[in-house]
């Protein structure tokens, strides 16, 4: 019996050991990436952003740092207040909190980009929940940045069907036309270059999402570019830099038809049909004149 206790507490030991390696390990990380940063370098900087970011995706850790900590305070500005109104009638009071996504939303775009810990403290006095019921929720979905971003956000879809269609080849195109890897950001800080699960338009696969920071809440714009090629994929971010509007949606064709045009339905249709309606209405309404007509004969 001692000799079972004394296993299960050696494997308890070693259960733990390797546990605290596993978060010493994510900490190490998270740190090379802050301590690695040369405040004059402003690649530097960008990528070790980036890079903190692609460790903590699983986790979201947060670690005060002089631009994010828990001493800052924020608000939304008197301009999207009206915004934040609209979006809080939405619910009834009892249920506020399911403004959260909107509002998170609302306070990223604000921001340029990214949420800090004082936007998310605000949304939580503004819903009167806990802090943590907003932390879950933007540390949970990936359309929420807890780190800086480029003012455009460009997402390659990374999921089968682009895949298949020739994603990588784009995200590839992207890299060296940026000049950064992926979840990195451009040294001048105009592109984030990031990658999302399945959009919903697979059809018109390969695709691109941009999130538009630019121009604050009011100019915000989140567009899909789909039927891409590493060409046009480049083409759009070109024009996006210069300030220009690329065509939004597929780059080839009107909607989601097939890119060869109709497969389907091309010639008259073999039946079989509907029946004649119009002929069924006139025979409806030739019988209900005969009926009143006969009534009206007999009234005589
Ligand atoms: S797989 Fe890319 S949009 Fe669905």
């Amino acid at each position: 019996m001692p000799r079972a206790r004394a296993l299960a507490r050696a494997l308890a030991r070693a259960v733990d050991a390797t546990a605290r390696v596993a978060l010493d390990g994510a900490s190490m990380r998270a740190t090379c990436a802050r301590t690695m940063t040369k405040p004059n370098d402003a690649r530097a900087v960008a990528t070790a952003r980036t890079r903190a970011r692609a460790y903590s995706v699983g986790q979201m850790v947060h670690r005060d740092v002089p631009e994010d900590n828990s001493t800052m305070t924020w608000t939304f500005e008197a301009s999207v207040r009206p915004k934040v109104d609209a979006i809080l009638r939405r619910y009834p009071s009892n249920y506020k909190r399911s403004a959260m996504i909107p509002l998170l939303d609302l306070a990223q775009q604000q921001n340029k980009g990214h949420l800090t810990l004082a936007m998310m403290n605000h949304i939580a006095d503004v819903l009167e929940v806990a802090p943590i019921r907003v932390y879950e929720v933007a540390t949970f979905y990936s359309m929420f940045n807890r780190q800086k971003m480029g003012k455009l956000h460009v997402m390659v879809c990374g999921t089968t069907p682009c895949m298949l269609r020739g994603s990588r080849e784009i995200e590839k195109a992207l890299e060296e036309w940026m000049g950064v890897k992926k979840f990195e950001t451009t040294a001048c800080g105009t592109f984030t270059l990031g990658e999302m699960e399945c959009m919903g338009c697979c059809v018109n696969a390969p695709m691109i999402a941009v999130a538009d920071y630019r121009n604050g809440v009011e100019g915000y714009s989140y567009n899909y570019y789909e039927d891409l090629t590493p060409q046009t994929a480049v083409k759009v971010c070109e024009a996006l830099k210069a300030g220009k509007s690329p065509r939004v949606g597929s780059q080839i064709r009107d909607k989601a038809e097939p890119i060869k045009g109709l497969t389907t339905l091309t010639g008259d249709p073999s039946g079989p049909f509907s029946r004649d309606l119009d002929q069924i209405k006139a025979d409806v309404d030739a019988a209900a004149a005969a009926a009143a007509a006969a009534a009206a004969a007999e009234k005589k």
